[in-house]
């Protein structure tokens, strides 16, 4: 049926939340006419939770939607600017942060005096189910009815519901107690961790939400106490914060809500089914901890009314756009809501930074706020860090206030100037293995351009290793004489330290140059392939000859012989490629190996090859030099391939033989992969392997500004940022964010000197002038 948005609607507004309410008043606005009736399960004045925080942005949007009750609201609200983080008996307090809130039944009541006020009619106590024929006479059924929404559930197929329950336990509860600072507190307790996300929204309460793993919850007995019991250990566990004030719930004499909860994160793939529309928590959820579920619930409210009022819109595209632009920003959220979900649920990884950088971390937990949004949030605290940063870098030895990328970074006795790498990129343009002058120009301009490492792309350790005929390699004295010629050079004209990576290309070997088809096997002379297995890359690809044992020793004896004579081309560090289905890659992803040998199954059969190669390299390698290892840390294929659990295990078995730094890739293991892509979207993978593995990491993918690669140092998720394709287009990647981080200590070639000045004092002009123009 083709449904025009007309002039007048008969409308049921399921559920008298924050999204049902500005619906309703949002339609009046828009046309009095609209009959609208809201039927609410619970009585007037009774509501779960507590406070809701709103963003400046939020009331901009509602202040332009509705002026009346804006002003209302915004009136009522409470403000604050702090943010204390209360951790092992320390406070760790940053400002700037300037939220608002609200309480949650003020709003409701408001929302309810407006609605009433515009002819919205308001039924109380008026459980509906989705089965009773009268919703048929309704034009629209406004599915407001929340995260549990029956009118939802009653059809999930049309709906496409996808659920995720999280892992944590919480518990929404309120106090007397009057926080001026949103407040974080996290207790270490005989049963694990637990903690508390305190704010006032009033003059004289506060929410206070009590969250843990389910782990602690269990151990705590939180699972066979009563709601009253529950909030008594709550009190007397957070008694140092609470001052004697008391908690409270006020969700036990609700309909449908529970103490204890697990966050459930809702997508729909569609919004509307008959004449049943989702609205606000109904058709998606955001994690608690964002604090952006009314934000997103009245900003549906204000969309849907807008479409369905539009002259000439038929309903179907009404819809349609209500859905298209709605999801596109509750997608961004949930984005932003699952990193900070995670952080909650992977607490454990972070607990043993010191209580600075435990702050830092959780408050960049979403990836929405990065190093330079806290500067401008609070530069005394950000500086704060940045110190804390350098000191730790140089072992006390500097009080530098500047940007983490710029800090030191020591592996054996190397110490790289900055945190800032040049990744390996194949340029598929040597002849015989041999670098010419385009590697000498192309290496040391990324050399001369500030980077703190540069690497090289990865060089092969015999003519079959190679990817394809233009690859580099290191197995004749034509190439060492070569690579020594770009060594030196770097070393004699900038202060960047050069890595050789080394490595074999097993069955994805014998392709064209990368810009004629990557992965695509030569036209003619192609030359014989070995891998883990006989498994082919693609069916275009040839197969692979599965390796035998004298095939492994001659080729972990070639890694070996190319590492000798990287000493000899004075190389300061060496990198074993194990990561992008290359030879050793066969063997880690169980994708590409199917032996049944000592060789295959386990993930420690599957590593015995890589980590006997690793090994013999690095007995050959001086002990002060650094060694590292490139691994892909999931094959993007579930529980099917490596998974990052796995990839901690990986890095840990490659430190024990002796590698200082896991270089963390992902994926290009399987020809089916299915990446999730994004700003920095390798990044977790370098967190997780770090901070549950404590190994030193490089984080890579998709990094390209100067914040990313400082939020992620600061936060400890790495300890050196590679970044690949930014370098390609801009080989003084590094000593451009000096000039716009207004760094002077970056070394600068004497013969560029000028240019830098200048650059730098016009980026401070435009910032100048774009700050006045804010103004
Ligand atoms: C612990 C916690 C903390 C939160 N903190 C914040 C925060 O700080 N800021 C923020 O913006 N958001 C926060 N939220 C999220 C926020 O509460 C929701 O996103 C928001 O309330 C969504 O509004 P809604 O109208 O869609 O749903 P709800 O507010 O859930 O409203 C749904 C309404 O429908 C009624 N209802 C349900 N079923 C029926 C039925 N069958 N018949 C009749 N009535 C029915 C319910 O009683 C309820 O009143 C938090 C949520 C939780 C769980
Ligand atoms: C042209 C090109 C060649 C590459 N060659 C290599 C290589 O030789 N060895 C390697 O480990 N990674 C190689 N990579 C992967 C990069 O090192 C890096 O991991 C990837 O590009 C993601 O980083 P980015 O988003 O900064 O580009 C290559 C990438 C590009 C773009």
């Amino acid at each position: 049926m083709l449904w025009h948005a007309a002039p007048m609607m008969k409308i049921a507004c399921i559920g008298g939340g924050p999204a049902g309410l500005y619906f309703a008043i949002s339609m009046k606005l828009k046309d009095p006419a609209h009959e609208i009736e809201i039927f609410e399960r619970n009585a007037p004045g009774v509501t779960f939770g507590w406070g809701v925080v709103f963003s400046d942005l939020t009331v901009d949007n509602i202040t332009r939607n509705d002026p009346a009750s804006a002003k209302t609201i915004t009136d009522e609200f409470a403000h604050w600017d702090d943010i204390d983080v209360h951790i092992r008996g320390e406070t760790v307090t940053s400002g700037g942060h300037g939220f608002i809130g609200i309480s949650r039944k003020r709003l409701l009541a408001i929302l309810q005096d407006r609605a009433r006020e515009l002819g919205v009619t308001l039924h109380f106590n008026a459980e509906c189910d989705p089965a009773d024929p009268k919703w048929r006479d309704y034009d629209l059924v406004i599915a407001s009815d929340g995260a549990n929404s029956r009118f939802r559930d009653a059809n999930p197929a049309a709906f496409g519901v996808d659920v995720d329950v999280r892992r944590n336990r919480f518990v929404w509860l309120g106090t007397s107690k009057v926080f001026d600072a949103f407040t974080f507190a996290f207790e270490e307790t005989e049963h694990g961790w637990i903690w508390a996300h305190a704010y006032r929204f009033a003059p004289d309460c506060s929410t206070f939400i009590v969250e843990c793993s389910e782990e602690t919850w269990r151990s705590f007995g939180f699972d066979r106490m009563s709601q009253d019991e529950s909030i008594a250990a709550c009190e007397q566990l957070f008694a140092s914060y609470l001052d004697g004030h008391r908690l409270q719930s006020n969700a036990s004499h609700l309909i449908g809500s529970a103490a204890w909860l697990n966050f459930r994160r809702i997508k729909c793939e569609r919004w509307a089914s008959g004449n049943v529309i989702l609205l606000g928590d109904a058709a998606h959820t955001a994690h608690f901890s964002i604090g952006s579920g009314t934000k997103l619930a009245l900003e549906d409210a204000i969309k849907l009314a807008e479409v369905l009022n539009r002259d000439g819109l038929s309903l179907e595209a009404a819809l349609d756009e209500y859905q298209a632009e709605r999801n596109l920003e509750v997608l961004k959220l949930q984005n932003s809501a699952r990193n900070s979900t995670e952080w909650f649920e992977t607490l454990g990884r972070y607990l043993r930074f010191e209580p600075l950088q435990f702050a830092y971390s959780l408050l960049t937990r979403s990836q929405r706020i990065s190093h330079e949004n806290l500067r401008l949030r609070d530069r005394e605290w950000l500086e704060g860090v940045e110190r804390w940063f350098w000191k730790r870098a140089t072992d006390g030895r500097s009080n530098t206030t500047a940007p983490p990328m710029f800090a030191p970074l020591k592996l054996r006795e190397m110490t790289v100037e900055n945190r800032i790498t040049v990744s390996p990129m194949a340029m598929y343009s040597a002849v015989d293995g041999v670098p010419n002058d385009f590697h000498l120009v192309h290496l040391g301009e990324r050399a001369l351009g500030g980077a703190g490492l540069v690497f090289t792309e990865m060089t092969c350790v015999s003519p079959e290793g190679r990817i394809s005929p233009g690859c580099t390699g290191l197995w004749n004295a034509e190439q060492a004489a070569a690579w020594t010629r770009i060594v030196d050079f770097v070393h004699a004209q900038s202060k960047a330290k050069i890595c050789l990576q080394l490595g074999h290309s097993g069955g994805k070997g014998s392709t064209r140059l990368g810009w004629e088809g990557n992965d695509v096997p030569l036209d003619e002379g192609n030359w014989p392939v070995m891998a883990a297995s006989d498994v082919p890359w693609t069916p275009a690809n040839q197969v692979p000859r599965a390796m035998t044992r004298a095939d492994m020793d001659a080729v972990r004896d070639q890694f070996v012989a190319a590492v000798r004579m990287a000493i000899e081309c004075g190389f300061d560090m060496v990198e074993l490629h194990a990561a992008h289905g290359y030879l050793l890659s066969s063997f880690i992803t169980p994708l590409q190996n199917n032996r049944t040998d000592d060789y295959g199954g386990s993930l420690e059969n599957r590593l015995r090859y890589p980590l006997e190669v690793f090994a013999a390299m690095r007995a050959a390698w001086p002990g002060d030099r650094p060694m590292s290892v490139r691994i892909s840390a999931t094959d993007w294929a579930g529980e099917d391939g490596v998974t990052p659990d796995e990839a901690v295990a990986i890095g840990e078995a490659f430190a024990r033989e002796g590698a200082d730094l896991i270089d963390v890739s992902a994926g290009q293991t399987w020809a089916e992969q299915q990446p999730v892509y994004g700003r920095m979207f390798q990044t977790p993978f370098s967190d997780k392997i770090r901070n549950e593995g404590r190994l030193a990491t490089m984080a890579v993918g998709n990094i390209y500004e100067p914040d990313h690669a400082n939020s992620i140092l600061a936060a400890g998720r790495a300890d050196l940022v590679a970044l690949a394709r930014p370098h390609l287009i801009d080989p003084m990647w590094t000593l451009r964010a000096a000039a716009q981080l207004d760094y002077r200590g970056v070394h600068v070639p004497p013969q560029y000197l000028n240019g830098m000045s200048q650059l730098a004092r016009n980026l401070k002009r435009e910032a100048e002038a774009a700050a006045a123009l804010r103004v």
